[in-house]
């Protein structure tokens, strides 16, 4: 059967003009279950990682971007805007160059990963890099979207989190009920209150019968819910989740409670271990601010959280492909050998 998108195959859930929608084939992403890190979580614990790395501009962005620039078309708007650490900016140049949409971003000179960056230029976006963060390069969108000089396409646009919460849905269909826990990096705190609301409905319509607990991690230099307070100068590795004060804070409480979940920090230390785990154990490249979940999941762990028979979902946000320049600052370098069969097996060990 052909597939074509989030917006046709949850259409109940994402109404529009069919004629106005702009999709690349997003969602249906796999659910790859991890034996090896399964086994250092616990016994009798299940795994699974929901590829979002996979989505066409390599994150889960295209969800939610697919809807809010279709209902952009929709509503005849002529440009977009948002501020990014890098995936939504992405996401939002691939499909407004489809849409045939001017497109604005802001980001934060020096802080998004060259692959983001690479995207936004190659599809064409008008890229404006500001002396500042995400939350500020924020505050300024939102003046432009008052303004009425373009759409904004970041999650506090709701047909974004509408359109990410055909993850759960599809998550929901691929296990045949919700995981016991779901967890989840969080940055803007739109993804986690997405997944959340995805599950309620799901769990209200009788397509599944549990509903999961939700398990947010933050970065440690960049973790206002967890303190309780906004962040003025975040940092952190994960430049994805690199944000001292998130949009949707108060749905992601709301997650976190209703589900009776935790949101808890991790160290760039312990994001850049389990980045290079679930790489060396389970064979899966993500990018940093990704790892987060891993590296949350193992913190817990560690005190005896989870018990045999549960199943973790995490999602691996984005690409490992989006950052080259961590990974490549991670890892030994290539052995430098002439092309001589000796030397070459000399070099190999073998
Ligand atoms: N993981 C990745 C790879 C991300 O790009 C983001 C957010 C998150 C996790 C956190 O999701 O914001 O919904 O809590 N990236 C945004 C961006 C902020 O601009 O690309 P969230």
């Amino acid at each position: 059967m052909n597939y074509n998108g989030i917006i046709v195959k949850y259409s109940k859930y994402l109404p529009i003009d069919p004629r106005c929608i702009v999709t690349l084939n997003e969602g249906n992403t796999p659910l790859l279950h991890a034996p090896r890190l399964s086994a250092l979580i616990g016994k009798g614990v299940k795994v699974y990682l929901k590829l979002e790395g996979l989505n066409p501009t390599g994150s889960f962005k295209d969800r939610g971007m697919t809807y809010a620039i279709s209902k952009a078309v929709e509503a005849k708007s002529q440009a977009v805007v948002c501020a990014s650490t890098g995936n939504t900016s992405a996401a939002q140049a691939a499909y407004a160059a489809r849409a045939g949409l001017r497109s604005y971003v802001l980001i934060p000179k020096g802080k998004i990963a060259l692959g983001k960056l690479s995207q936004a230029l190659v599809h064409g976006s008008r890229v404006l890099a500001i002396d500042g963060n995400f939350d500020e390069a924020l505050e300024i969108v939102r003046k432009i979207g008052e303004q009425g000089l373009a759409t904004v396409v970041n999650s506090i646009n709701p047909y974004r989190l509408d359109g990410q919460k055909s993850a759960a849905f599809e998550i929901a269909e691929q296990l045949g009920d919700a995981p016991t826990y779901h967890a989840l990096p969080v940055g803007n705190a739109g993804n986690i209150t997405a997944y959340w609301r995805g599950y309620k409905q799901y769990h209200s319509e009788g397509m599944i019968e549990k509903l999961p607990k939700m398990l947010g991690f933050q970065a440690s230099g960049s973790a206002p819910i967890v303190l309780g307070r906004p962040v003025k100068n975040p940092e952190t590795i994960a430049t994805a989740i690199r944000i001292g004060n998130p949009a949707s804070w108060q749905y992601a409480l709301q997650a976190r409670d209703e589900s009776k979940g935790l949101i808890d920090k991790v160290t760039d230390k312990e994001i850049l271990k389990a980045y290079h785990l679930v790489a060396s154990l389970d064979g899966y490249f993500c990018e940093p601010a990704s790892a987060a979940s891993i590296a949350g999941i193992l913190k817990l762990a560690k005190n005896k959280f989870f018990k045999s028979g549960d199943v973790i979902v995490c999602t691996l946000t984005g690409h490992g492909l989006k950052d080259p320049d961590t990974a490549i600052k991670g890892v030994k370098p290539p052995i430098f050998v002439k092309p001589d069969l000796k030397k070459i097996l000399k070099a190999m060990k073998l």
